[in-house]
């Protein structure tokens, strides 16, 4: 199925066609910022692997004080920084860690922990607001038996698909956790969303987890990296894995400079992505379409997800890719490119980041409007 991911020929089309592209794959898709740029610039730099880097370690002790935990570790990616935490926590091999069914690190992790870590992922299924069922979970967990692996660690995305998981679910998690003495980590990469969003720090929502990896590269807009936050020695552990991974990089302050720069200009307006995103789900759902629709019950933070009922011809790959095309020159509304993603024969998604200002939501908007009526008729305007 054309997920609509790459598609290199649509600039060249987008000229041909003099349409302007608003591009809502991802919030990975950002550029670093003038400001990022200028700080990278001139960012005070030294051999990290030696830990003579002042910036990654100004970054680091940022970090680990914003969300709380005593120490921080730069790592290049998100996956990185997960992948670290299930080696730590799971600290012998044949070990199990739980998670969701909709997990990015069971879905889009290449099963690292198998691979890399030798820990099975056991997940559950995710409910519709990205929690799990926690008596599920409960007698899931292994018993002292030679035939079984040994379970170890429990993973919370958050947010998970956009969604804010209840902090009190997260309390009752901690609970069973306890209860089972296993750790708990967080894969927070928009935990910075979760926060602005619910009006919750990031310490508190932080607290219940022994490590939590939140990413820069996502919503908040810088280039590269993530950091791992956790105990002291949690981080002088994930320091040796890190090595061993080849993540350790050596004047690294050149990224992490950028990161600081998010850390102070990019939080604060993740409440822009959040309205545009609300905006979008809204102009939608106004339509009344019985073919698209979207559940606003989800839409926290800044992804949308639409609904495409499989009706004639119509589904989410045929919707994704007429939001590529401009049919009729002579429109305004269609000479709009909207790139997104098919996820599946029925679900489109859609991300909100800093470059998409409100000039290109209403642009998207239009062009949405233009296409949802010429899917489906019914829809009057
Ligand atoms: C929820 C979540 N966790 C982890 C990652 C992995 O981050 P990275 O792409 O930096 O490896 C992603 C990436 O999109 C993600 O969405």
């Amino acid at each position: 199925m054309s997920y609509g991911g790459i598609n290199e020929g649509i600039y060249d089309y987008a000229r041909e066609k003099d349409a302007i592209i608003v591009d809502l794959r991802s919030d990975t898709l950002t550029k670093p910022t003038a400001a990022m740029r200028k700080a990278m610039f001139e960012a005070e730099i030294g051999d990290d692997v030696y830990e003579e880097d002042p910036t990654v370690k100004e970054l680091q002790k940022k970090a680990a004080a914003l969300l709380g935990k005593e120490d921080a570790l730069f790592v290049s990616s998100g996956t990185m920084g997960n992948l670290i935490a299930v080696i730590n926590h799971c600290n012998v091999r044949g070990s199990e860690a739980y998670c969701g069914n909709e997990s990015h690190v069971f879905l889009h992790e290449q099963g690292a922990a198998a691979q890399i870590a030798g820990v099975c992922l056991h997940t559950l299924p995710n409910n519709d607001d990205g929690t799990f069922d926690l008596k599920k979970l409960d007698s899931a967990i292994r018993t002292d038996r030679i035939h079984e692996p040994i379970s170890k660690l429990v993973l919370v995305e958050n947010t998970i698909n956009g969604k804010i998981i209840p902090q009190s679910w997260i309390e009752e998690l901690m609970v069973v956790a306890r209860k089972h003495n296993l750790k708990m980590h967080l894969d927070g990469a928009r935990l910075w969303n979760a926060s602005v969003a619910s009006g919750i720090s990031v310490q508190e929502l932080a607290a219940p987890f022994d490590s939590v990896t939140f990413c820069l590269s996502k919503g908040l807009g810088a280039p590269v990296g993530s950091v791992l936050c956790g105990s002291k020695s949690f981080i002088a552990d994930a320091r040796r894995r890190r090595k061993v991974l080849g993540g350790a990089m050596r004047q690294v302050g050149v990224i992490a400079a950028a990161g600081l720069i998010a850390l102070e200009e990019t939080v604060p307006r993740l409440v822009e992505d959040h309205r545009r995103a609300l905006a979008i789900a809204q102009a939608i759902n106004q339509l009344n379409s019985k073919i698209f629709s979207i559940n606003m019950k989800i839409v926290h933070t800044n992804m949308i997800f639409i609904n495409v009922k499989v009706d004639n011809g119509v589904s989410a790959v045929t919707f994704m890719k007429r939001l590529h095309q401009v049919n009729n020159s002579n429109s305004k509304d269609d000479k709009i490119i909207i790139r997104c993603l098919a996820l599946t024969e029925t679900l489109v998604r859609m991300v909100l980041h800093y470059d998409i200002d409100d000039s290109m939501v209403d642009a998207a908007i239009r062009k949405l409007r233009y296409v949802i009526k010429e899917l489906d008729p019914q829809v009057e305007i």
